[in-house]
């Protein structure tokens, strides 16, 4: 399967947003990513509903929505009502992650799950069966343009083998810090989904740089 990229609108000008999400349905970007925060799983705070509920008046890219908030289970209808197509959720803020992951797959959207760089990928072994995607942070959550953990390719690899043998049907994501320098090995490590923010809202071309991303070029 040829990968996809998803773009992280952290890293937009929120002051012309609209702009930045039409720019996103003209380039061959996959999806859009929106990075939801409360200040309490991570330091900071981001946008919530309301942001993802505009976005997706133009959106012509399905929403692929990450939430880093505790108890998550409180929001995740509202997140299917403001249009989220892939709603994943962080294993460190879910005390009942089958009960969350079903909820969500039962609203109508794919469910995801995101591991912080410290958990290890065998955490997932029992909850593969019951998810569409899991994301691997590759920088701790809480901001963007951060630098790339390296020592995530061998959960990336980790992770592609365990779905392999289990003949699971999930995406794997990578998230944070990711660019055309090192898109390519984490693509051949086994990544289906690439995540980008900083690297394509600070180039100088954003457009010509997601297709960088997605041809590998
Ligand atoms: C970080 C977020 C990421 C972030 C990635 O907590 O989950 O999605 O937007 O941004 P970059 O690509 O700038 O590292
Ligand atoms: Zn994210």
């Amino acid at each position: 399967m040829k990968h996809l990229v998803s773009t992280s609108l952290l890293a937009c000008d929120f002051l012309n947003i609209g702009k930045e999400v039409t720019m996103v349905n003209k380039s061959i970007a996959d999806w859009i990513h929106l990075d939801v925060m409360d200040g309490m799983f991570v330091p900071n705070i981001s946008f919530g509903m309301p942001v993802v509920e505009h976005v997706k008046k133009i959106a012509e890219k399905p929403l692929d929505v990450h939430l880093m908030i505790i108890d998550p289970d409180r929001y995740l209808y509202r997140f299917h009502e403001a249009g989220a197509n892939i709603l994943t959720v962080q294993y460190e803020a879910c005390v009942h992650l089958q009960r969350t992951v079903t909820e969500i797959r039962r609203l109508g959207m794919k469910a995801g799950v995101a591991i912080n760089p410290h958990t290890p990928v065998a955490h997932l072994v029992n909850t593969l069966s019951f998810i569409d995607m899991v994301l691997i942070m590759t920088v701790n959550p809480g901001f963007g343009g951060q630098s790339f953990i390296h020592e995530c390719y061998s959960k990336i690899s980790e992770l592609r083998t365990m779905i392999e043998k289990g003949g699971y049907n999930v995406l794997i994501e990578a998230d944070g810090g990711i660019d055309t320098l090192n898109a390519g090995k984490l693509v051949e490590t086994g990544v289906n989904v690439l995540v980008a923010g900083h690297s394509i809202f600070s180039s100088a071309n954003p457009a010509e740089t997601i297709s960088k991303l997605k041809t590998l070029s």
